[in-house]
């Protein structure tokens, strides 16, 4: 359990803090394509990418320092962790991130409708596959981190909702 939250915490960040200091200019400029629908929507920003990204890597270099304190757990870490996996992890979640809403827009679906699991897991998704150049968790980490995180995904969105930094609750 702990392993696989140590693993998937840098991508849990870099999909969180644009919630909270995304906003401003979307990646996209506004542009639609012939289908007639943005590239991607307002729902993905400039800011929330790059902040995402700052504060991802930034958590995973604390992880990198973590280690090193000699009461550390060992157990919790797991295998090759450095800035290369975190880089891997933290740029994952965001690609992952956009790829969904660039999807949805070619559904025609309109920034903030709900996909279940799409929503939820679309980052862990590019996380795992960029990471696994580095490191693939086995198979027991792989279903810890997608049973848990659609959970903590709801869970976390309501909460946003709740305190006013999100306009649906899910
Ligand atoms: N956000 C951002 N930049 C990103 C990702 C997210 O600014 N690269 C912010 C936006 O304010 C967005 C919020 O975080 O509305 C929640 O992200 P998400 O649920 O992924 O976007 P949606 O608004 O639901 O849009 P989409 O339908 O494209 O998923
Ligand atoms: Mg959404």
């Amino acid at each position: 359990m702990a392993q696989a939250f140590w693993f998937i915490l840098p991508a849990y960040v870099a999909n969180g803090v644009p919630l909270i200091l995304g906003g401003g200019t979307p990646v996209d400029f506004g542009k639609k394509l012939s289908d007639g629908n943005r590239i991607l929507g307002d729902g993905k920003t400039i800011r929330g990418s790059i902040t995402g990204l700052l504060a991802g890597v930034s958590f995973g270099i604390f992880q990198v320092f973590l280690i090193s304190h000699p009461e550390f757990p060992a157990k919790v870490v797991t295998p090759r962790w450095g800035l290369k996996i975190v880089l891997l992890l933290v740029l994952g979640a965001l690609f992952g991130d956009l790829a969904a809403s660039f999807l949805k827009r070619r559904m025609g679906l309109q920034r903030g409708h709900s996909v279940l699991v799409v929503d939820q897991l679309d980052f862990i998704v590019g996380s795992l596959i960029l990471a696994s150049v580095v490191w693939l968790p086995p198979l027991r980490i792989i279903i810890v981190i997608v049973v848990a995180t659609p959970i903590i995904h709801l869970i976390g969105n309501f909460l946003a909702y709740e305190i006013g930094l999100k306009t649906e609750p899910y």
